[in-house]
């Protein structure tokens, strides 16, 4: 009579320590690829997102930063109260910053804020080429406005980009798994269905963060859930396929049959 263990064993149709050496050559090159693609997943919102905040390592203040955007005030308002402030005088910066409150419109611009941007701020912002033109509306315009973090538009398309994406992913790396030996099914099914769920958790952060910054840390957990559970079903994979065959003597013709 079989044990519970060997029952499962016997009964799955394909599984890891004995696929054949061309499914496992299929199998690795993607787990692979996936694994890699993980790191530079990883990577690429550090550089991106974790330097929001100015400091390298993605912290909630970054996911605040990037989704929900810096809402106390205008970047030419900060400038104004900061490393600006001393450029014009008090009377000069109030009539700016009034501007700005008011919506930096066009003609106030010409009728007085221009003429005090051309006394006091052109000679370094028209002849160092690193510095914004604010001699120009355009440009002092986009100053002007306050920081609303990810714009529906562009978080719709990152999010679909996304899901599509992610999901096929976590389908093949959740199918691969699927054919492990030696874990209880509960285990098993609740591994394989926790990247989906994370990335629902992940991608609706970002857009409840967008409207509240308290959800910020909802993104850091999905993030860190889903890439936590692949990297289980990779590794596992991985060893089963290799590793395990051979150390439980295993490695008969079967195992590494073609
Ligand atoms: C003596 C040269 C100088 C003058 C005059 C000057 N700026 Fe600047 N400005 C700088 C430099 C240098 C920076 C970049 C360093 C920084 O952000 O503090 C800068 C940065 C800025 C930025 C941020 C630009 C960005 O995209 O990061 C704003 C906004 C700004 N200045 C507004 C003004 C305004 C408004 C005035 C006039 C009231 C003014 N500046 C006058 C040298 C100057």
């Amino acid at each position: 009579m079989a044990t519970v263990k060997e029952d499962q064993h016997i009964n799955s149709w394909i599984n890891l320590p004995s696929v054949s050496m061309s499914i496992k050559a299929l199998f690795t090159g993607y787990i692979l690829v996936v694994g890699i693609g993980l790191l530079m997943a990883g990577a690429q919102i550090i550089l991106t997102h974790g330097m929001a905040d100015g400091k390298l390592g993605v912290s909630v203040d970054d996911i605040v930063y990037s989704y929900y955007g810096n809402r106390s005030g205008s970047k030419l308002e900060a400038k104004l109260n900061g490393s600006m402030k001393d450029k014009a005088t008090t009377q000069e910066n109030i009539k700016i910053i009034k501007w700005i409150t008011n919506g930096s419109d066009e003609h106030t611009w010409n009728e007085s804020i221009s003429p005090i941007v051309q006394n006091k701020c052109a000679r370094c912002h028209t002849s160092i080429p690193s510095l914004p033109n604010i001699t120009q509306y355009k440009v002092i315009k986009e100053l002007a406005e306050v920081d609303l973090g990810a714009d529906v538009t562009s978080l719709t398309r990152i999010s679909h980009i996304h899901l599509f994406g992610i999901a096929f992913i976590f389908f093949f790396v959740g199918f691969i798994f699927s054919f492990a030996v030696g874990f209880n099914k509960w285990v098993k099914a609740i591994l394989i269905f926790t990247p989906f769920a994370f990335l629902l958790i992940d991608v609706s952060a970002w857009w409840l963060t967008r409207l509240d910054p308290a959800f910020a840390w909802l993104v850091i957990i999905g993030g860190f859930g889903y890439t936590l559970a692949s990297t289980i079903m990779l590794t596992t994979s991985l060893y089963q396929m290799w590793i395990m065959p051979c150390r439980k003597k295993i490695c008969d013709e079967n195992a590494w049959s073609d």
